[in-house]
């Protein structure tokens, strides 16, 4: 795919020693390359992923690539609230301070199914899992700042112009496409940044710099559930239109580590290849859908776990 030129390369990510980072789905794709390259940097790298055999495999790599033994595997099964819960108390009880988080993990155009809270696939672990884990370590975030948390999203999100979700039938597999409620979810990644962005400023919080952005169409594993590798289509499009996982990385990578996102004070954005301002589209750069977001997913999650509060921003 043809983007614009590298605004941002791997050699100016700056020296991560004293940071500490949180990577969800990070054994393989875009997010191990963001792993590995933090962890050259000497950053402090968690690698979030629900497989144990899958997540050590990419800490032993990494580590042995890189010689930063600041690696380490977490637990994390973005389909599972009750997983979510116990992976931030986990990754608190061994740490002070979180100055990075990939919110990356996804899945893409999966067969309808529901995560161990009744949540549709898509929107479970592509939103509702991710606003829940940025919650909880949030206030971690605040006193370590200045931090970022990196909401990875999908030029995938567009298709909210042609048809907008119904956040009530979110769930609902009659209403089902895979397609759709992938960009839905996609689209909700914009809005969550955007309202928490806007919370943190009404609150005086100034050091959380919360963007998101598309890492551009990718050769990973995202497309396991729709494009055949092996087919005429699949194979062109993963061999000839499609980028490396190292380029798909940069303008995640910049939001996460570059001086400029400071320097600059970009907040709420969203980001495209290669580490350039995009615009998101309409439904997306809504702020009143945002706030309902905001409001439905705290809904959600004061249905689905035992004693949440509610969010504290
Ligand atoms: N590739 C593209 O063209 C493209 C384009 C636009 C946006 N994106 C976005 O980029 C992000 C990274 O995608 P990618 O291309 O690197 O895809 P990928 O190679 O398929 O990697 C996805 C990662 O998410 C993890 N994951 C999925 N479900 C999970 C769960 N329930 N709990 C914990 N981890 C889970 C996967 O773990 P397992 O290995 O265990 O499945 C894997 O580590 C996604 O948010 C995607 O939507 C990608």
């Amino acid at each position: 795919m043809v983007f614009s030129s590298k605004h941002f390369e791997f050699s100016d990510i700056p020296d991560l020693s004293d940071k500490v980072a949180i990577i969800t789905g990070s054994n393989t794709g875009i997010g191990k390359v963001c792993a590995l390259e933090m962890a050259r940097k000497n950053c402090q790298v968690i690698i979030a992923s629900r497989s144990e055999d899958k997540g050590q495999a990419a800490v032993a790599d990494i580590k042995s690539i890189t010689g930063n033994d600041k690696v380490e595997f977490i637990k994390l099964d973005l389909l599972s609230l009750q997983s979510v819960q116990a992976f931030a108390e986990e990754f608190k009880s061994k740490h002070n301070s979180l100055h990075i988080l990939f919110n990356n993990a996804g899945v893409m155009m999966c067969p309808y199914g529901l995560s161990e809270d009744g949540l549709e696939t898509q929107f479970a672990t592509n939103h509702v899992a991710h606003y829940f884990l940025t919650i909880q370590l949030l206030p971690l975030l605040i006193k370590s700042g200045p931090s970022r948390i990196v909401n990875v999203s999908s030029f995938g999100h567009n298709f909210t112009s042609i048809s907008t979700p119904d956040l009530k039938k979110i769930n609902d597999e009659k209403e089902y496409g895979s397609f759709a409620n992938y960009s839905y979810s996609k689209a909700f990644n914009i809005l969550f940044t955007l309202e928490l962005t806007k919370r943190l400023e009404a609150k005086g919080i100034k050091n959380v710099y919360v963007n998101s952005n598309h890492p551009g169409m990718v050769r990973s594993e995202l497309t396991r559930h729709s494009v055949s590798k092996d087919s005429l289509m699949g194979s062109f499009l993963h061999n000839q239109v499609a980028i490396s996982t190292e380029k798909g990385a940069l303008t995640q990578l910049y939001l996460a580590t570059s001086t400029e996102v400071e320097s600059k004070n970009i907040k709420g954005k969203y980001y495209v290849p290669y580490a350039k301002p995009g615009c998101p589209n309409g439904y997306s750069k809504s702020e009143k859908n945002a706030a309902t977001l905001w409001d439905f997913t705290e809904n959600i999650l004061k249905e689905k776990v035992p004693g949440y509060q509610g969010a504290s921003i």
